[in-house]
């Protein structure tokens, strides 16, 4: 998030420079079922975006100091590839991935049924193998499949999306220019059922105006969402009816 509101990036119709509408999000695609090994794994793309998501578990809590008495603890990891962007990432855990993967933990508590499994763990990973902005909603996002798709019982879906200001305009799923020369970002988790909000964060500055029709474009954009996570897992669930 650059803030540099003076580099144009919105054509004179009112269109973006990759041609979307302001509230348009990039083409995504879901698929649930992706890694044989896991009990449950999800791909998502987004744009050029690129998450794997994979669940192991509920299985024991170790090491021991993470159990919990009353409930299962998640164990979530987000990782950038080394070649997901064009500057090589050093391999390992970072302060951002760090953030990344407490954030989505805390979202995704929001919705998995923990204290149906006390004393245990579920593994979620997340690995993205290009980045283009916005990884964390795509990670998310996976990992909200994954789970569903290892059977975890859950209260709702979980869905990530972010709205955010270029050019003094509010538009929705920022792509990398965007990201790096727009004014705001506003990645939130809302519950798709419920209309919840599970995370929010917010990178620059909005007006309350500007906030609410952010949230506008956000809420609309999980509905689709929504939709293509729920077709991910009924293809999977009749695929695995035909095995
Ligand atoms: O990916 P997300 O928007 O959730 O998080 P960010 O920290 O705002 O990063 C925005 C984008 O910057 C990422 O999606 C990557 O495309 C890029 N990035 C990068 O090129 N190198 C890094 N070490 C971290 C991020």
């Amino acid at each position: 998030m650059g803030g540099y509101g003076d580099v144009q990036m919105l054509n004179e119709d009112g269109t973006r420079m990759d041609g979307r509408r302001p509230d348009e999000l990039r083409k995504i695609e879901i698929e649930a079922g992706v890694v044989p090994v896991a009990d449950g794994s999800a791909r998502v793309q987004w744009g050029s975006n690129l998450a794997i998501a994979a669940v192991y578990g509920p299985m024991e809590a170790h090491p021991r100091k993470i159990s919990r008495q009353d409930r299962c603890v998640l164990d979530v990891r987000y990782n950038m590839a080394p070649f997901s962007v064009t500057d090589r990432i050093r391999p390992g855990f970072n302060r951002r991935s760090r953030e990344i993967g407490k954030v989505t933990a805390n979202a995704l508590e929001s919705v998995v049924q923990l204290e149906l499994y006390p004393r245990s763990k579920i593994r979620v990973e997340i690995e993205i193998l290009t980045a283009e902005a916005g990884t964390r909603c795509c990670g998310i996002t996976a990992a909200a499949v994954a789970l569903a798709d290892a059977g975890i019982p859950m209260r709702d879906l979980l869905v990530s999306v972010a709205s955010g200001k270029i050019n003094d305009t509010v538009v929705l799923d920022l792509d990398k220019p965007e990201d790096n020369y727009g004014q705001a970002d506003l990645p939130v988790g809302i519950l798709p059922n419920s209309g919840e909000l599970a995370f929010l964060q917010m990178d620059g500055d909005l007006s309350v105006e500007e906030y609410d029709l952010a949230m506008v474009y956000n809420m609309k954009a999980t509905k689709e969402i929504h939709e293509l996570q729920k077709a991910a897992l009924a293809a999977r669930y009749e695929n695995r009816g035909e095995q």
